[in-house]
């Protein structure tokens, strides 16, 4: 009887426990018959460390999703939605779990607008739980699993979660609306995205035009699965694979199908709560298919942008996948129609056929005696011919790309300005909204994310083309995620504020002169000496080899030296040599800084002495590329401006992977600290890189630097020094690379007459061995930051931008036609 009686009170308390369970603990798990409802803002479910919560997401005042987000983020990052078709009303709508496991939505009228179709007979202790993972599961008995988030992916796919053959992510917008672009295994069970048009689906990742082969994949493995890892890579059965930029353990990630089609992997900044972009699918955004609709042009202003082609206008300014429409029914009369001429510009497939090495009239013909033909793309050199029925997939490019023409029909007569030419300026201003002539770009914001903080548009610009390049090169070049998340702060004007700063000026350390005199060995081992003094070997206990510079000519306080130094220790770039500390003791001013064993670039160059290695082209590109890397963070994006004033293959230091590291850099205000500009008295640089505003009266800009980059591009593909080319041995300097400048420019305006003089420019050591689109790309580069005229010369950015295009263009995957 007592131990009956004992055995009913506890289980009678057990019971209790159990129905209070859901009041006292709703935030660790739902339990079947318990809710969560719409009102109530603590009614979430939150997984075990915090990191995901699940509930009512409020997308509009009274429209809600039943959601999973991050908890971490600044702005709200859903990462799954059950309705997200079919808002719930903010009041009165509630989510409930049932005893045979089944959750269901129901709306405030009790309609049920979602349910997860898990309904077992026999399912055991039923409860909902969201996992640490960020996957929202119903467990039955033993803790099976009955139904899971993970397996109704909706644009984001999480690590550990599967992609399947059954799963796909579909790209949403603002409002969780989905768009048409959508990520999954194709009939030949290879991972593509897709453009889901109304009637007819474009695969356009991976690039359609390459060969199997070329793609990398395996077609026809059943398995048909994929996922991230909690490292940051990602691999799927047909060997689809890429990896984060800060691939490791320990950072929150997610794999996101934008709403402008863009596949794109984020990383979790904890410090700021942000997400920084470590991979992509596409680089530049206009090559996502249908991202400007039928007629329509994406163009680089640089920002992506949809114009529409010369006689066509918006349909629907709000959604620019729509397209444009003809002005003008355009006739079937052969005498009605005309052909406006849209150069570097391309539409993609709807080929009506394909005609190779025929003349620019015969094309011409082909479509204007064919109604349906809407235009034709012309290749000219190759005579390859494109009619087409359709224009969809425009995007016209820089003009050194090598894209074909675009020709296409409009009434006879309409008048088509130069103007109303849709062109890319990927190097041109950046675009101001200006009412006057450029209300023709429409820009769109692509991605239909709020925008919050007022670095809006620097954030949009992020997403665009230079960034977006800059940002694909890192993740190719494999530069740290450090840099990368420091590139992404600083378009958003923060950098300064971060920690990383404040550890990079840690290392900086200042030295005492008795410690330099032991590292040194009393100063025996000189490497080099210059105008600001000369550089000795040392070695230091915490830092190993490093190079010890006594400062010559140092005429300014130690407060002043302190804060040049101050700029000098915040600068870090991997092409950049790294400033360990300072010595200012008495009359002492030193620089310590990394020591490179391979020496300057001079050295090997110019075959001077010891030098067996012989670069090779690509390892002449990258140093070209990363000298201006260089030279474009000391110029843009640094905090304060630092020109450098003597860029010289001396003061290119390569390490043992010929990876280039500029030296000497913000000497030139050490040692003659200007007031406003630099003290333009005294001449910085030398002769054979010198820029004419030296000698003329000209205020010293970043320019100077583009110059004597100019001339180092041109020694690089010539492997010798311009200013030694003169036959004469009095010519000066500057005469002779006035005269090879001309020469060069004189060359690449008959490209097309001689087109084999390329050839005997490079240097001969290379046997021929050399990329020619590459060549006369950087040629044609290094002229124009030889111009006279400072204003005609780009920035270090553009140059770096060009340099990374033509990395690209010379790739196989980015041309717009790659037949
Ligand atoms: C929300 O619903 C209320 C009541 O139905 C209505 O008055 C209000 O206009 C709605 N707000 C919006 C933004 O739709
Ligand atoms: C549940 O089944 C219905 C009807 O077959 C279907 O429309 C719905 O998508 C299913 N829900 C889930 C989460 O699979
Ligand atoms: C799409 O399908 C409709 C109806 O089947 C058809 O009339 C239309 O021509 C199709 N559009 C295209 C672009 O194929
Ligand atoms: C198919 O993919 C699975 C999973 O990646 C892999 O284990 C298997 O070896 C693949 N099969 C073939 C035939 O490649
Ligand atoms: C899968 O990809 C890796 C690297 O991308 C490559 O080395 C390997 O050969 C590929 N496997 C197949 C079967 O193509
Ligand atoms: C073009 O032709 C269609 C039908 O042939 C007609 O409905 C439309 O109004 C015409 N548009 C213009 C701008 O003339």
């Amino acid at each position: 009887m007592n131990e009956s009686s004992a055995a009913a009170s506890s289980y009678l308390l057990l019971t209790l426990i159990i129905h209070l369970l859901p009041f006292v603990s709703a935030h660790d798990f739902l339990s079947a018959g318990s809710s969560l409802s719409v009102e109530h803002s603590s009614d979430v479910l939150h997984s075990q460390d915090g990191t995901f919560t699940c509930g009512f997401y409020r997308i509009s005042p009274n429209a809600s999703t039943f959601s999973i987000w991050f908890s971490g983020s600044s702005e709200r990052t859903v990462v799954w939605s059950a309705n997200p078709l079919h808002p719930v009303y903010t009041w009165g709508s509630k989510v409930e779990l049932d005893a045979d496991g089944s959750m269901v939505l129901k709306d405030y009228n009790g309609q049920i607008v979602w349910t997860n179709n898990a309904s077992v007979s026999d399912a055991g202790h039923v409860q909902a739980r969201l996992l640490g993972t960020g996957n929202l599961a119903v467990e039955g008995r033993g803790g099976a699993i009955l139904w899971q988030s993970f397996d109704s992916p909706t644009d984001t796919l999480l690590p550990t979660q599967r992609i399947t053959a059954s799963t796909k992510l579909v790209s949403t917008n603002r409002l969780l609306v989905p768009g048409h672009y959508s990520f999954r295994f194709d009939d030949q069970y290879l991972l593509s995205l897709f453009d889901d048009e109304k009637n007819i689906s474009f695969i356009y990742w991976p690039n359609p035009r390459m060969t199997i082969w070329a793609k990398g994949r395996v077609q026809f493995n059943s398995t048909m699965s994929g996922a991230l890892d909690t490292l940051g890579h990602f691999l799927a059965s047909d060997n689809a694979t890429f990896t984060a930029a800060d691939w490791g353990p320990g950072i929150m990630r997610r794999l996101t199908l934008d709403y402008d089609g863009n596949l794109r992997l984020y990383s979790l900044n904890v410090a700021d709560r942000t997400w920084s972009v470590t991979w992509m699918a596409f680089p530049q955004l206009c090559n996502v298919h249908g991202l400007c609709g039928e007629n329509g042009i994406c163009v680089y202003t640089p920002v992506p942008a949809c114009a529409c082609a010369p006689g066509f206008e918006v349909i629907d300014p709000s959604e620019r996948s729509k397209g444009c429409r003809p002005k003008t029914n355009i006739s079937c009369d052969v005498e009605k129609v005309d052909f406006a001429k849209l150069p570097h510009t391309d539409f993609l497939g709807y080929d009506m056929t394909a005609h190779h090495s025929v003349s620019l009239d015969f094309c011409k013909k082909e479509c204007l005696h064919d109604c349906n033909c809407k235009g034709f793309a012309y290749w000219e050199g190759i005579g390859d011919c494109y009619p087409k029925s359709v224009l969809v997939g425009g995007v016209t490019l820089q003009n050194f790309a090598s894209t074909g023409t675009m020709y296409i029909k409009i009434p006879n007569g309409l008048q088509v300005l130069d103007a109303s030419i849709p062109q890319s300026q990927p190097f041109g201003p950046k675009y101001s909204p200006d009412c006057g002539t450029t209300n023709r770009y429409f820009i769109a914001d692509f991605l239909d994310k709020l925008k919050r903080d007022h670095s809006g548009s620097k954030y949009l610009y992020f997403y665009g083309f230079l960034s977006a390049i800059f940002l694909a090169e890192v993740v190719f070049v494999g530069l740290g995620w450090f840099i990368l998340r420091r590139e992404y702060r600083e378009l958003r004007g923060v950098w300064p504020a971060e920690p990383g700063y404040e550890m990079i000026a840690n290392h900086f350390r200042r030295y005492a002169y008795r410690e330099l005199v032991t590292a040194t060995r009393k100063f025996k081992d000189e490497l080099g000496r210059g105008a600001s003094g000369i550089v000795y070997k040392g070695v230091l206990e915490d830092k190993g080899a490093v190079a010890v510079k006594k400062l010559a000519e140092i005429n300014q306080s130690e407060e002043e030296f302190r804060h040049e130094l101050s700029v000098i220790s915040m600068i870090n770039h991997m092409n950049l040599v790294r400033v360990w500390g300072y010595c200012s003791d008495g009359p002492h001013r030193i620089l310590v800084s990394e020591c490179f064993e391979n020496g300057s670039l001079d050295k090997i160059l110019f075959g001077s002495k010891g030098s067996e290695i012989l670069l090779g082209w690509k390892q002449r590109f990258d140093i070209a590329l990363g000298v201006a890397r260089g030279l474009a963070y000391l110029h843009h994006e640094c905090s304060e401006w630092v020109i450098h004033c003597d860029v010289k293959p001396e003061n290119i230091l390569l390490d043992e992977n010929l990876v280039p590291k500029i030296a000497d850099f913000g000497l030139a205000k050490l040692l003659n600290r200007g007031r406003s500009n630099l003290n333009v008295s005294k001449i910085q640089g030398t002769r054979g890189y010198l820029a004419p505003e030296w000698v003329s009266s000209l205020p010293i800009t970043a320019k100077v630097d583009v110059y004597s980059f100019g001339v180092v591009l041109l020694e690089l593909l010539i492997g010798a020094r311009v200013s030694n080319m003169g036959n004469d041995e009095d010519v000066e300097a500057e005469m002779v690379l006035g005269r090879v400048s001309r020469l060069v420019k004189e060359k690449l305006q008959s490209d097309d007459t001689e087109p084999s003089w390329i050839a005997d420019f490079i240097d001969s050591r290379l046997n021929g061995d050399f990329n020619n689109l590459q060549a006369r790309i950087m040629m044609r580069l290094s002229i124009s930051c030889l111009e006279e005229d400072r204003d005609r010369r780009p920035t270090m950015e553009n140059a770096v931008q060009i340099l990374v295009l033509t990395e690209d263009v010379s790739g196989a995957n980015v041309m717009v036609r790659a037949t």
